[in-house]
């Protein structure tokens, strides 16, 4: 059984409830369909009921009627919800009349839900911007105690086994935080080797990117990664991570030895963190597109529950995945 299929297959033995707010989306009616089909989570979607279910049959869609549908303008839960946005955003100044006009949009709708305990886990991005689906999470989900930044891991599958973890590589943060400090560096590997034990399935090595391995340069944003390191490292003595090193020492055996010579990670990491979303962004979807890898994610981690953000240019299949991952994610909540 390959990753996918475990994650699928752990997810379905969960049944999570998974919010998918933009339900008027194609890929993600069809993501839907699939997941309800498969039994990978209990689906809510987001709309008008008649349009939706129109939409379904349009596109030959049947298991859309298992679907539980609520209409964002009318719903049982509706002051509840304008009730909870006012005490958590109190003290940013919304008032009642604002809540109102807010708990209609979808995303927003979406968090509330999972805040209240009535779903347990949110996908969305295939129509909406990153900044769009994150910022009503921050701010009526929140953070993870102990957690202050949250970011966005992928899981990187490649086509052959040479490096990580048997051809599989974990990357972050490449969604979230455009310049992380150092502390807020720090917080990304210790998030990141969470998400690898409780997504990938492996124990983490990690390596912090650099241009830079073992003092090789001396640039303040060297100086960056190596106090990310070592503020990592106090903060979880047992974790294995390495830093300043470049991508070749970190993954290639033989450049490791000749650059880093007696660390445990050099030529063997799995886990790469990248010094800001620059280069993270850039070198997952280069892995995705140069090397026909299959980018799984973003795994938002840092979250108090599991919300993940779609890359708009995402097909039907990757919903399908994150939907999975998501319900994992959730399962993991509770325990
Ligand atoms: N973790 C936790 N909380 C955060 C984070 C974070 N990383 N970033 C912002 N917040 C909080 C803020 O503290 C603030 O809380 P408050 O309202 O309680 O004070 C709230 O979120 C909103 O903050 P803003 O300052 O309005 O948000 P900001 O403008 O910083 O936007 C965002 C945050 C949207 C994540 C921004 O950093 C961003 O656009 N990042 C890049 C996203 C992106 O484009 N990624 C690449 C594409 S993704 C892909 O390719 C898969």
């Amino acid at each position: 059984m390959n990753l996918v299929e475990k994650i699928k297959k752990k997810a379905s033995e969960e049944y999570k409830k998974i919010v998918l707010p933009e339900s008027y989306e194609e890929r993600t009616l069809k993501a839907a369909n699939i997941a309800i089909g498969e039994k990978i989570a209990q689906i809510i979607l987001i709309g008008e009921k008649e349009e939706i279910e129109k939409n379904a049959s349009r596109l030959g869609l049947n298991n859309i009627s298992k679907a539980t549908i609520i209409n964002p303008y009318h719903h049982e839960n509706k002051e509840n919800y304008v009730d909870l946005m006012v005490q958590l955003r109190a003290h940013k100044g919304l008032s009642r009349e604002e809540a109102f006009k807010l708990v209609v949009d979808p995303l927003v709708l979406a968090t509330l839900m999972i805040r209240n305990g009535d779903a347990d886990g949110e996908l969305a991005g295939a129509d909406n911007a990153t900044g769009d689906v994150l910022r009503p999470a921050f701010q009526f989900v929140g953070t993870k105690p102990g957690i202050s930044v949250v970011s966005g891991a992928f899981i990187m599958i490649l086509k052959d086994q040479e490096f990580g973890e048997d051809g599989i590589l974990v990357f972050a943060d490449c969604a979230v935080n455009p310049n992380p400090d150092e502390q807020q560096l720090a917080e990304i590997a210790l998030s990141t080797a969470h998400t690898t034990k409780a997504i990938a399935g492996f124990d983490p090595r990690i390596a912090m990117l650099s241009f830079s391995t073992r003092g090789s340069a001396k640039h303040e944003l060297v100086d960056k990664v190596l106090n990310a390191t070592r503020i990592a490292q106090k903060a979880d003595p047992s974790l294995d991570i390495d830093g300043e090193l470049q991508l070749d020492a970190a993954l290639v055996e033989s450049v490791g030895l000749k650059k880093a010579k007696g660390s445990k990670i050099a030529g063997k990491a799995n886990v790469l963190i990248f010094p800001d979303l620059q280069s993270g962004n850039i070198a997952y979807k280069m892995v995705e597109r140069l090397a026909h890898a299959t980018a799984f994610g973003p795994v938002l981690q840092g979250i108090a529950a599991p919300i993940n953000d779609l890359s708009r240019g995402c097909t039907v299949e990757n919903i399908v995945n994150m939907v999975a991952v998501t319900a994992l994610q959730a399962a993991g909540i509770d325990k």
